[in-house]
């Protein structure tokens, strides 16, 4: 099967030249109709592209959906310092792997993006922060930034504008707090990845205590197909507060895994079954994270709703950075747990006590739990500390270990106490069957 699998219902604005090699250079990019989006926006002037992007109502892809334009009209217009633009290439969610894509097939149109939005922004100079894990990506958006470089695209007085904008790639070291906007500044700034308290906010006080725009690798994507197209043209697709298109990433119990753009507000239920082709062997669906690891779990009555950022909370979840993962009736949900658990433990900075203590602690207890030797009264305990863990913090990266133990709790309870009474994994059945 060629690469990318592609489905009829997909709608392919970001995702259009996955697996197209000839994409990735820049001649290849311009005969696909790359850097006419950045000539455009050069002629519209820095406050009319702004203005583009929030008539779009593009929201961030990076997991909380703030819209783009609004953040990007909290810069400064007149700068008395300099001003950064940094795309967020950390990519670390478990379950998230759509900005590798996007970086490794479609370099150019990140690297256009970038260039727009610093441009909007009045920023003269741009980072990519990338994963330090992304090694082939990396050589591929360094050779690219080199061609946008030869080009003119970057560097003095862009295409004859006037304008300046410097592009620098920066290799992180593989931490996943690196992707929190704050830690990720101190990382670039060559100190410990350690989040900030917030406020002051980034456009107020950003990288080198100067103001910045943060933005998903996503987020940056869409804009050179807003600015060419218009916003209006953008709110075809997707719903009236979640506009567009978005790329979900969809792993787990499904036939064909992969990365799907379709738009806003797409039926959840039709994701798994139709564009994923279901579950293999027929089983029965247990439960779905609809948006990276970080997010509360839905069971299987609760996805009966459209994959926007409304209707997943509305259905008691998240649709944060939209990867999806599926879990069948063989999923052991407290393993799952432990182990989303033990990711966050092993991730955490270790600067709050609450997140340092708490996460460790809750993976011990779940994977006593796990092994048989739990005891009834540690499912009060986790809700208690899930509590603690939550909103006490500098980040909210312990908020996200907390959301898949309560809302499992909750929802699986009696998967729990097999484990507990009878040190039974109910999924074990289900698998043997
Ligand atoms: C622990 C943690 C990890 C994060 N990791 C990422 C990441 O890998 N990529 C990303 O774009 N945003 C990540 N975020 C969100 C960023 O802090 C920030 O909101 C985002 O980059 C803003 O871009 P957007 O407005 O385009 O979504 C993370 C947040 C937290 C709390």
């Amino acid at each position: 099967m060629a690469y990318p699998y592609r489905h009829p219902k997909e709608v392919r604005l970001l995702s259009e030249h996955f697996g197209d090699p000839h994409a990735r250079r820049l001649e290849g990019w311009r005969e696909r109709g790359g850097y006419r989006a950045l000539e455009k926006a050069l002629q519209m002037g820095p406050d009319a592209v702004i203005e583009e992007v929030k008539t779009s109502g593009l929201r961030g892809r990076g997991g909380a959906g703030f819209p783009a334009g609004v953040k990007w009209s909290f810069m400064p217009r007149e700068p008395v310092k300099p001003q950064y633009l940094v795309c967020n290439a950390d990519e670390s969610e478990p379950g998230t792997f759509k900005d590798r894509e996007l970086l490794r097939w479609t370099p150019h149109q990140v690297i256009e993006g970038c260039i727009i939005a610093a441009y909007g922004i009045r920023a003269k100079q741009a980072y990519i922060y990338c994963r330090g894990e992304f090694f082939e990506t990396t050589r591929v958006l360094a050779r690219a930034v080199e061609e946008a470089y030869e080009a003119g695209y970057l560097g003095k007085n862009v295409v004859g504008s006037g304008a300046d904008v410097d592009l620098t790639v920066h290799v992180g070291a593989g931490a996943y707090i690196c992707g929190e906007e704050t830690g990720l500044m101190n990382s670039l700034e060559g100190r410990r990845g350690q989040p900030r308290v917030k406020p002051p906010f980034p456009a107020a006080h950003g990288v080198f205590g100067m103001p910045t725009t943060v933005n998903n690798v996503e987020t940056l994507s869409a804009v050179p197909h807003i600015v060419l197209n218009g916003g209006s043209w953008y709110r075809q697709w997707g719903t009236e507060k979640s506009p567009g298109t978005k790329l979900f990433c969809v792993s787990g119990h499904v036939r064909r895994p992969g990365n799907y753009e379709l738009p806003l507000g797409f039926d959840f239920r039709e994701l798994i079954y139709d564009v994923c082709g279901g579950i293999p062997g027929d089983r029965a669906l247990k439960a779905v994270i609809p948006g990276g690891s970080s997010v509360p779990i839905l069971t299987a009555r609760e996805i009966g709703c459209g994959l926007d950022y409304e209707s997943v909370a509305k259905a008691g979840s998240m649709l944060g950075c939209g990867s999806v993962i599926v879990m069948d009736e063989t999923t052991c949900i407290v393993k799952q747990v432990r182990r989303m658990v033990q990711f966050y433990a092993h991730e955490s900075c270790g600067q709050c006590t609450p997140c340092r203590e708490g996460t460790a602690w809750m993976t011990n207890v779940l994977r006593r739990i796990e092994d048989g030797r739990g005891r009834e009264e540690d499912l009060d305990a986790l809700l208690e500390v899930s509590e603690q863990v939550t909103g006490t913090t500098i980040c909210v990266l312990s908020d996200s270990a907390a959301a898949p133990v309560v809302s499992s709790i909750k929802k699986f309870r009696d998967e729990y106490l097999a484990h507990i009474r009878r040190g039974e994994c109910l999924a074990a059945a289900a698998a043997a069957a």
